[in-house]
């Protein structure tokens, strides 16, 4: 039935639902409720159901926009219906289509519709869950969503985890208890290892944890972009003949560069051999674990100290979920803890899950509850089914793009990342990049599918990472399609 709250009707939606200005209270009718919401989920619902039609690359040339956006606080309200407008018609193209089937491009997410959903209960009903005492049932959930993260990764049953912002923070947590366990106050002289690869996430959190540059290691990589154990090996040497205090390996199961995945289990190795920490940043990859067939690239990742894992990258979540797991989950309490008189605490603290004594928010989102409803909504088989899928598509786009004339392969997909550059008989490298540079722009230019580059040892880069759980055969199909129809662009006006 058409609803229209306030005087006259303005900007109505084919619904006929609109919400007139000024808004006088801050609450709402129940009808009043449902016909907001239902003015939102009709545009998110055009906003999914359109996703392939929309452009790979978004238009995000928006200096100009930007500038005119900046407005004072109004004093009055606008109705929904003209805010929604904007945001869907204006906002929201002028950025990278991030939940779009082509998006092949950085580390790819996704945007599942249940954790959306997930997130509107737990907004709505506002719930505490930084302490099990406010809302018991509700954190059980999200220890059970943390425990099967545990069970995934085969970490034992004395891990704990928690849910964090991202991979970065999750990254920061381990690195926290790790100088914790291992430095204690003399935090200066302790020094962390990580390779030349390794996700700037990890200098950053290595700062933030009060480990300053000076005393982060970028190990070399060798040809395959994975750390040189033996490099490691040698720098920790030095370091404790210098009379410092190594006490961390940060090793990458998945790079963002190239996707390679670092020897895992000799790095393990040589921090059993060494009493250092080992954490995994397994933000891209970690959920490539999930794969029978990985288990083997990816051996020693279970026998890591702590493991950063994204769900909003390899479980499709929306951005905003990252984990971490510590295999001796009295690090991460130990890490943490904090008491306040005025706080109760859970009846048993080892059967008993409390966000806040693992993490450092009291107040905080509800993320387990994306997780808890999307793996019961679509069950841990179909999660396996769609990681694997993304490993099997990105093989057969590496399998047909390095028979394309002018591409050499520089990282075969250890997961689902893979990275070439466009080379030529008698090519200068900085003639090289520049075509490789302009592949990358025309075949995203083409709108069905964007990639991405970097440069590292020197050399620009393109690369493919299949992540999306929108991204199917036919987006291959037309990567490949418009990467030759690139090439055949570029080849002859390079010649020229
Ligand atoms: C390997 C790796 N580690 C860490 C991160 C940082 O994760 P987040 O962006 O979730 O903080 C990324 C992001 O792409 C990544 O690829």
């Amino acid at each position: 039935m058409p609803l229209c709250l306030g005087g006259s009707v303005v900007n109505c939606y084919p619904n006929a639902i609109c919400l007139m200005t000024p808004v006088s209270s801050l609450e709402f009718t129940a009808d009043e409720l449902r016909a907001m919401a239902d003015l939102v989920v009709a545009r998110c619902v055009e906003h999914i159901a359109t996703a392939g039609e929309q452009p790979s690359c978004g238009n995000v040339d928006a200096v100009a926009l930007c500038r005119a956006m900046r407005e004072p606080a109004p004093e009055h309200g606008t109705a929904l219906g003209p805010l929604l407008d904007r945001l869907f018609t204006e906002y929201i193209p002028r950025s990278l289509t991030t939940i779009g089937p082509g998006y092949l491009a950085y580390i790819p997410g996704g945007g599942l519709y249940s954790a959306a959903l997930a997130d509107f209960i737990a907004d709505t009903t506002n719930r505490f869950t930084g302490i099990w005492q406010a809302a018991p049932a509700l954190v059980q959930l999200e220890a059970n969503a943390l425990d099967w993260l545990r069970e995934w990764m085969m970490f034992p049953s004395g891990a704990r985890g928690l849910f964090t912002a991202g991979g970065s923070m999750a990254t920061f947590g381990a690195i926290v208890c790790a100088r914790e366990r291992h430095l204690g106050p003399d935090i200066r002289r302790g020094v962390l290892y990580t390779s030349d690869q390794a996700h700037h996430s990890v200098a950053k959190s290595a700062r933030l944890a009060g480990i300053m540059p000076d005393r982060v290691r970028a190990i070399r990589s060798d040809e395959r972009y994975r750390v040189d154990v033996d490099a490691l090996a040698s720098a920790i040497a030095d370091d404790r003949q210098a009379g410092l205090m190594p006490f961390a390996v940060v090793s990458t199961a998945g790079t963002t560069n190239t996707g390679a995945v670092d020897p895992l289990d000799e790095v393990a190795d040589s921090c059993e051999r060494e009493g250092l920490w080992h954490h995994v940043d397994g933000a891209y990859g970690a959920f490539f674990y999930l794969c029978d067939d990985l288990r083997g690239v990816l051996r020693g990742l279970s026998r890591a100290d702590s493991l950063t894992l994204d769900p909003h990258k390899g479980m499709f979540l929306p951005y905003g979920t990252g984990a971490l797991l510590v295999r001796d989950g009295a690090a991460l309490r130990a890490a943490h803890e904090a008491a306040a008189a005025y706080l109760p605490a859970a009846p048993d603290s080892d059967e008993f899950y409390d966000a806040a004594q693992y993490g450092p928010d009291l107040s905080r989102s509800f993320p387990g509850l994306r997780v808890w409803l999307s793996v019961k909504l679509f069950g841990s088989a179909a999660f396996r089914a769609a990681i694997a899928e993304k490993r099997q598509l990105a093989l057969d786009a590496w399998r047909r793009v390095r028979a394309l004339p002018g591409i050499a392969i520089d990282a075969e997909p250890e997961l689902s990342l893979f990275a070439f550059h466009l080379t030529w008989p008698g090519a200068t490298r900085a003639e090289e990049d520049a075509a490789t540079k302009m592949l990358l722009e025309k075949t995203t230019a083409r709108g069905r599918v964007m990639i991405t580059g970097c440069t590292t040892k020197g050399r620009v880069l393109a690369r493919v990472c299949v992540l999306s759980f929108r991204t199917h055969q036919r987006q291959i199909d037309a990567l490949v399609e418009d990467l030759t129809a690139s090439i055949g662009e570029i080849v002859p006006s390079r010649s020229a």
